[in-house]
């Protein structure tokens, strides 16, 4: 079980980024929670989220009949999306209440209330029946997944016979074991637990499943570079706010992190991937 003070730091970020989004007059949809999916045709950072979407939703089977757990869903947008659009009843989970209230607020003036209910559940430890849902999504979640083989056994739990499981999300490809400066500056900024792809695959294998992994690094560069951008902008001004007592050190992780994410993928330590899962 991931202990309860690794739950409550990411819970804190989220909060906290949250906090400070709102008193800067953002609405939620100008928060990048995650990264875009560029292509030829996708240059803005609104469509590349959403053409994201709809990169997991080609590589799994999905419609109306499915049941969907959307797990570390934020404001809820890709249950939302699945309801309106496949018409799939989804229950969407997050650890924020914030975001929750957000997501339930979208929901209703989406008209999808009926088919998506958002849960406040820890994915290591899911309040969600036995065989309960057919797809498992999960967006930049896994992540913050402290015990990955916890979370991996309730997935496999409240998923059915026949069940499916989309993936989209950053994955430490160096030699398993091996520390990475970057990679850890980059979780400690974002309080996150970034797994190795090759101990997913093998703990979904174990679990009976057939996985496929695809490296979509490429497709989320810009998101990557535009983040380091502004990192390198932010840090000397963070540092100088520390200095004077007006910002914590979360402020300067933070630009920390957006510069880390971007040298540990330049250096072939972190890359993006697309996997899914059936059983066999
Ligand atoms: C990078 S955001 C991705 C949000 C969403 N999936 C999307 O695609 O927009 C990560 C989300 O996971 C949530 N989260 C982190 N740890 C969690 C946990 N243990 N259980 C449930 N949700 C969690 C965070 O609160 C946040 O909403």
């Amino acid at each position: 079980m991931a202990e309860r003070a690794d739950i409550d730091s990411v819970r804190t970020v989220y909060e906290t980024v949250h906090e400070k989004l709102v008193s800067a007059g953002r609405t939620h949809d100008q928060w990048g929670l995650r990264h875009g999916f560029y292509e030829a045709d996708v240059s803005e950072e609104a469509a590349a989220t959403k053409r994201m979407r709809d990169a997991m939703l080609d590589r799994v089977e999905l419609d109306a009949e499915d049941h969907v757990l959307d797990i570390g869903c934020g404001f809820g947008t890709s249950s939302i999306w699945l309801a309106d659009t496949v018409g799939a009843t989804v229950t969407g989970t997050n650890i924020v209440r914030d975001q929750l209230t957000i997501a339930r607020e979208l929901a209703d003036r989406r008209d999808v209330s009926d088919a998506v209910e958002f849960l406040e559940d820890d994915f290591h430890r899911l309040s969600i029946d036995e065989s309960a849902v057919d797809v498992v999504w999960a967006c930049e979640a896994l992540c913050y997944a402290h015990r990955i083989e916890r979370v991996l056994a309730e997935l496999d739990r409240v998923l059915t016979d026949g069940g499916r499981l989309v993936v989209a999300d950053l994955f430490r490809v160096t030699e398993r074991g091996r520390t990475c400066e970057h990679v850890a500056e980059f979780e400690n900024c974002w309080k996150s637990t970034i797994a190795h792809r090759d101990d997913i695959v093998e703990l979904l294998t174990d679990r009976g499943f057939e996985t496929t992994v695809t490296d979509v690094t490429p497709h989320v560069r810009l998101t990557i570079e535009r983040r380091y951008r502004y990192g390198l902008s932010l840090r000397p001004l963070q540092r100088f706010r520390y200095n004077l007592g007006r910002c914590d050190e979360t402020d300067v992780e933070y630009a920390r992190g957006l510069i880390a994410e971007h040298r540990a993928v330049d250096r072939g330590t972190l890359r993006y991937f697309l996997i899914t899962a059936e059983r066999r």
